[in-house]
């Protein structure tokens, strides 16, 4: 097993929050997922694509990493599918792989459904309301989508996913090393980092690595390997728990 790149970074000191973060910061708190939804309902799907090009993932980096996976998985889950880099992607390398993609912005499902049709059972919903007609060999959670919830959140969505694997199947958490974050994100000193788009906010929950192995661990899972790799100079890591 590699050894976890443990970055114990102390965050950067970045301009005030124009936006009352002190008020917002209860309500993401007790609801940080619900609150993010707002900025995606807002995205158009040219915007997300442009946003994978700023953040280096468009050309998959993060996928091609995880190939031997992809290639010989039966049943394949993107959770938050988006507008689907990781569903192409997956059927460029196994056709014959059963795919599903969790997404709850009608917007970008419906999208999905158009774009890839018999290739990709689309669920427009709330993970946490989501049924899955079978279990799974592998699950991704890619591009820091985990952050988006509560650490309260992450432990339930943890759970959920194991629930929904095969044994012996794989969950991919795919996060940006914590302490080193982009430029435009701002902290405070519970671990948010904040994104404004508008009159949007992405609140921000970046779990630490022993988090993530207390959760995955607690729930089942027996084994962690990390995938170390950096995009635009930002450092990043898969980790694969099984
Ligand atoms: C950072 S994007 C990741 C997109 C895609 N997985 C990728 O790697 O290109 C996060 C996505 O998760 C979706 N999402 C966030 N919370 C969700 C939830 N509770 N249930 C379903 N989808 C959710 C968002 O709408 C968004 O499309």
């Amino acid at each position: 097993m590699m050894e976890l790149a443990h970055n114990t970074a102390v965050a950067p000191v970045l301009p005030q929050p124009i936006l009352p973060v002190v008020n917002y910061r209860k309500s993401v708190v007790n609801g940080l997922n619900k609150s993010n939804q707002a900025i995606y309902e807002h995205m158009s799907i040219q915007h997300f694509k442009k946003c994978a090009v700023g953040s280096g993932l468009a050309d998959c980096i993060d996928l091609r990493l995880i190939d031997d996976l992809i290639e010989k998985a039966d049943a394949i889950l993107d959770f938050g599918a988006g507008y689907g880099r990781a569903i192409e992607y997956f059927h460029f390398r196994n056709i014959n792989a059963r795919l599903y993609g969790i997404e709850r912005v009608k917007k970008f499902a419906d999208y999905l459904r158009k774009r890839f049709r018999s290739h990709c059972s689309v669920i427009n919903s709330d993970v946490f309301e989501a049924t899955l007609p079978e279990k799974l060999d592998l699950i991704t959670c890619l591009w820091s989508s985990i952050a988006e919830f509560s650490y309260q959140e992450q432990v339930r969505l943890i759970g959920q996913f194991r629930r929904w694997l095969k044994p012996g199947g794989v969950l991919v958490i795919e996060q940006t090393v914590v302490g080193k974050v982009p430029q435009h994100f701002y902290t405070t000193d519970e671990c948010h980092y904040y994104h404004r788009n508008g009159n949007d906010l992405l609140a921000y929950c970046a779990p630490y690595p022993e988090q993530l192995d207390h959760w995955c661990f607690d729930v089942g899972f027996k084994t962690r390997n990390t995938i170390v790799y950096e995009t635009n100079n930002i450092p990043r890591t898969l980790y694969l728990y099984s």
